[in-house]
Order: C-alpha cells, then structure tokens, then sequence
C-alpha cells in the first residue's frame, strides 16, 4: 500500500510516492470516462457529502461526477444559503454529519484550516475542495496530471506559475506539488500580489512576464481573485492584461511547446487573452477539466480504501 494519507487535506503531507500512486490510478480512471460506460463499484455502498461554504461551480459538479461514476451515493449541501447565516458553529455541523454517517465529505470554506478543524471532529475521510488561500490539493494533482501526460514526466520542468500569487490557494497547493517532484518553479506577477517570503519557498520570482517566461516547459495562469482583494492591489485592468496578461507575444518567450494552464474560471482580456486559451495546439484548459474528475476519482477511491482498513482494524 502507497497512499497511507487517512484524509487528502493538502499536499504538504504527502510523499512523493503516495502522489505518483493517487496519479497512476487516475491515468486508469480517464480510460473509464472515456469508455462507452462509465461505472465502476469502487465506492459502492458508501456515502459522499460535498459541502461547499463557498460557491463552485466545476470542482462541485467534478466531485459529485467523480461519486457517481464510482457508485458512491452523492448528496449535495449547499452551505451559503443554509446553516452557517443561521449561525452555526462548524463543530455542530461537524456533529450533524456524523449523525448521517457520511463516509466521503467534500469541503470546501472560505477560511484556511476549516477543512483541518472539521476533519478532527467527523468520522470519515475528508477531502479539501479549497480552504480560503490555503490549499486545493485536488487541483494540485489535476494539473500534475495534465502536464504528465502532455510533457510526458513530472520533473526537470520548468513551470511559470503567473499572476494573484497571493491570494491563490491553487498556486500554493502547485507549488509544492511541483516543489516534491523536483520541478524549478518561478513566480511571475506585480510585487502586490506576490506574498512576502515567496523566496524562501524554493521557488524564483520574477516581476516581468518576459523574464519569467523564458524557456518555460509549462505557463500556468491564475485568476485575479477580486472576491479576495480589499483594493489597490492592480492599478486597472487594461493595465494588468498589458504587463501579466498572456497573450502571443508574451508567450513566445517560452518553448515552441509549452503548455498553456488555467484552473478556471477564467477572466478573458484580464490574465488571459482569449484566442490563446482558445488555442489547442497550446492550451490544455479543456484536458485539465477532464483530469479533474479522474483524479477525484482516484483519490476518493484511495481514501476509501484506507477507511475500510481503519475500520476493520476497530
Ligand atoms: C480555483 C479555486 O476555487 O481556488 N478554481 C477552481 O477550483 N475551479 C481557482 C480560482 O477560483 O481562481
């Protein structure tokens, strides 16, 4: 047994071997969703909870796909509307669930370390759907599989991460996802939207895209997280698509054949122009969609697997 992890809170505690493991199982799992039917029993008989404190619209609908396909029963709690205006605590939703025996709970809260608080207090396996600018490690491992299968290796590339730095849980999950598996990442964005210490992250920063760009395997743009952004962090738009937006001419500093990454939802014309998030022959936008369900998949089959144990073991 490779993946010992008992919940999927980060990608901070994992191996490098558990990562390699969660994403042999997902090259499987594409060949299932790509098949004329998509079923398999992996998780039949189980129950999985999203809970979103905080809107999605892919990684939900990914999750819920991931649970069914695999034969999980998936049921849906929308959080913004319900409970947590009535004001509840997130101990007696903790309690709450565990009265409904949940074996899979999906998490995703605005606030770093929610996810961690709720996981000591269930009694199933938790996976972390984004936690404020925490971690997101499922996206984490959707773009690592992505760009193992279009580069064909997960180390010794180098990958340009670009934009809202600080306020991405995405990049920071990346980070250290890339950071394990012995890939050179550079940050590229404005000093405002680069945290402070990013250096000593194991990581090199750049404040300009054609410096950053150069000679990259992998661009990996972000969305500028304005609901996270109290002001005066870009002078404008236009301004900002002018200096960091990726277009042609800022994207012929990298290979012929680099690859063009975005986690979505995208903001067009503002980080991302759109012929080039557009373009199949550089953009694998469409590819990390599908590799999104597919690592899901993987990695509630695996938690699944590690919960029978534990539970078999008293
Ligand atoms: C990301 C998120 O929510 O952190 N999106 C996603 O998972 N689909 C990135 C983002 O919101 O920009």
């Amino acid at each position: 047994m490779t993946f010992r992890a008992r919940h999927l809170l980060g990608i901070e505690p994992l191996h490098p071997v558990e990562i390699t493991t969660l994403l042999d199982l997902a090259d499987d799992y594409v060949g299932l969703n790509r098949a004329a039917v998509k079923h398999s029993d992996a998780l039949a008989g189980l129950t999985q909870i999203n809970m979103f404190f905080e809107n999605s619209t892919r990684t939900q609908a990914s999750f819920e796909l991931a649970g069914k396909r695999l034969g999980a029963d998936v049921m849906n709690m929308s959080m913004q509307a319900s409970s947590i205006k009535k004001g509840e605590t997130l101990i007696d939703t903790a309690l709450t669930l565990n009265a409904m025996h949940p074996d899979l709970l999906v998490v995703r809260h605005p606030h770093s370390g929610a996810v961690d608080l709720l996981a000591q207090k269930v009694n199933c396996a938790v996976l972390n759907a984004g936690d404020g600018r925490h971690e997101h490690p499922t996206q984490a491992l959707l773009d690592a599989l992505t760009i193992r299968r279009a580069k064909g290796r997960l180390h010794r590339l180098t990958i340009a991460i670009c934009g809202d730095i600080a306020h991405s849980r995405v990049a920071r999950s990346n980070i250290l996802l890339l950071g394990k598996m012995e890939n050179r990442v550079r940050l590229v964005g404005p000093p405002t939207l680069i945290p402070a210490g990013a250096e000593d992250w194991g990581v090199e920063v750049y404040g300009d895209m054609a410096e950053g760009l150069k000679d990259c395997d992998v661009v990996m743009m972000l969305r500028l997280q304005k609901e996270r952004m109290d002001g005066g962090f870009i002078p404008s738009e236009r301004e900002y698509f002018h200096r960091f937006g990726l277009d042609a001419a800022k994207l012929a500093h990298a290979k012929d054949d680099a690859i063009v990454m975005h986690p979505g939802p995208m903001n067009r014309g503002v980080e991302i122009d759109g012929t080039i998030a557009d373009d199949i022959n550089r953009s694998v936008i469409q590819e990390q969609v599908e590799m999104g369900v597919a690592v899901r998949m993987a990695a509630m089959d695996l938690l699944a697997l590690n919960l029978r144990e534990a539970r078999a073991n008293g």
